[in-house]
């Protein structure tokens, strides 16, 4: 492993290189699968155009025509002498393209769009696609020809039927993003040369895909005075820590029954924060109207937004701002009590980076008695500006939150 990992070859663009673990191994099939228009033809023109330092890049488009591709590529600036465009969808002339170029990187966009004539099944079908598949990592295998595949994720959110080609690629990679915000991610479902924890960020713009390696301040919004309704947290997207802010309002209910309408946030996390800040607070929102949305379309699913999202309601409710310099981090239980979640220290890191001053947490969140915040600071003898509160229930975390101090 650590051999073949030694042999990745940077693609040139860091945060695709982040997520694959150094680049791409000479040889490996890689699967790219994300939902129509989010980006995945612009993401591997431009990977592609960077790779054809290290040799001829043959990019196949099974969708579009050589001359739509060609657009695109000067849209973006992707262009390259040794970059090859084939429009073909079919599987033998596909071959003939790579007798011809010879490439060290192959790019299939789409494997959907790629029919062979003695395969049963029809084009895109899932016989189809496991075939063609299958195919192009035995050739990958026996040239050593680093192959992209691009597969469409279906409504169930696989490329092919359940699990059909995750077994047979190196590397599946899901590239993510709400198509109305310019957000998106890469992520590493599975990978046999890497780590999968990683995602890598960039912002879709008419010019292609810009790296974002810090996008932490992109998810709060920017205002001068705290609002009530708003508390950030701090989430973990792979082992990358994000500063990211909750809103939400709170009214009276206009109909029955009391609205919960949620974006960006789990809808079944949201509701059971309700719950328990009713039960567990003692917060009046039976007959309320909830609203709860991220900014700047980032999706928090992870529990320990739980905090974060019932300091926000309570703020709402309450008409009192959570102070603009603290963030909330902690699971919250249906007992109400606040569950300890991994990676504090780096959290609590980033958001004194970000220039937090505040941080509500769970009890005993991991520090040896007597260690100070953050535990590498401590090491190097700094003193840390982050004052660290820890809560035991939410209806205390409330109480340190709203305290107008
Ligand atoms: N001329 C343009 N100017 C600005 N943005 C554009 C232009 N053309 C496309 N885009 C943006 O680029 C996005 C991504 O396009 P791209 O073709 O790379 O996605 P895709 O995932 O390959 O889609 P598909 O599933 O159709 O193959 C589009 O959704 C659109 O927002
Ligand atoms: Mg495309």
């Amino acid at each position: 492993m650590d051999a073949a990992a030694a042999r990745a070859r940077p693609t040139g663009l860091s945060e695709l290189d982040r997520v694959l673990g150094g680049g791409l191994v000479p040889g490996a099939v890689v699967l790219l699968a994300g939902e129509p228009g989010v980006g995945k033809s612009t993401l591997l023109l431009e990977a592609s155009a960077l790779a054809t330092a290290g040799g001829r890049v043959l990019y196949v488009t099974g969708e579009e025509s050589a001359a739509q591709v060609r657009l695109r590529a000067d849209r973006i600036g992707a262009v390259s002498n040794s970059l090859y465009l084939a429009a073909e969808t079919d599987f033998a002339a596909v071959l003939g393209h790579v007798q011809a170029v010879d490439p060290a990187l192959l790019i299939v966009d789409s494997v959907q769009a790629i029919s062979a004539a003695d395969v049963d099944g029809v084009p895109g079908g899932v016989t189809q696609v496991r075939e063609i598949t299958a195919a192009l990592t035995a050739l990958a295998k026996q040239r050593t020809l680093t192959t992209v595949l691009v597969g469409h994720v279906t409504k169930d959110g696989s490329v092919a039927g359940p699990r059909t080609l995750e077994h047979l690629v190196d590397v599946v990679l899901h590239f993510e993003g709400d198509a109305r915000g310019q957000l998106r991610m890469v992520r590493a479902l599975k990978n046999r040369f890497g780590p999968t924890d990683e995602i890598g960020c960039f912002e879709l713009g008419e010019r292609g895909l810009a790296e974002l390696p810090d996008p932490s301040g992109l998810f709060l919004s920017q205002r001068a005075e705290p609002e009530p309704g708003t508390c950030v947290t701090v989430t973990m997207e792979g082992r990358r820590p994000l500063v990211a802010e909750v809103q939400t309002l709170v009214c009276p209910v206009s109909t029955e029954p009391p609205r919960r309408v949620v974006s960006g946030l789990d809808y079944a996390r949201v509701g059971m924060m309700v719950a328990v800040l009713q039960r567990r607070a003692r917060l009046d929102i039976g007959k309320h109207d909830v609203f709860a949305a991220t900014v700047g379309g980032v999706r928090l699913t992870e529990p320990s937004v739980d905090l974060a999202i019932g300091l926000a309601v309570a703020s709402a409710r309450a008409e009192v701002a959570v102070p603009a310099d603290l963030v909330a981090i902690g699971e919250i239980g249906l007992a109400g009590e606040i569950r300890r979640v991994a990676g504090i220290p780096r959290r609590l890191a980033e958001a004194e980076r970000m220039g937090f001053r505040r941080a509500v947490v769970p009890v005993g969140w991991g520090l040896q008695p007597g260690q100070a915040y953050p535990a590498e600071s401590w090491a190097a003898g700094n003193a840390t500006q982050l004052t660290v509160t820890e809560a035991a229930d939410v209806r205390s975390a409330i109480a340190i939150a709203l305290s107008r101090a």
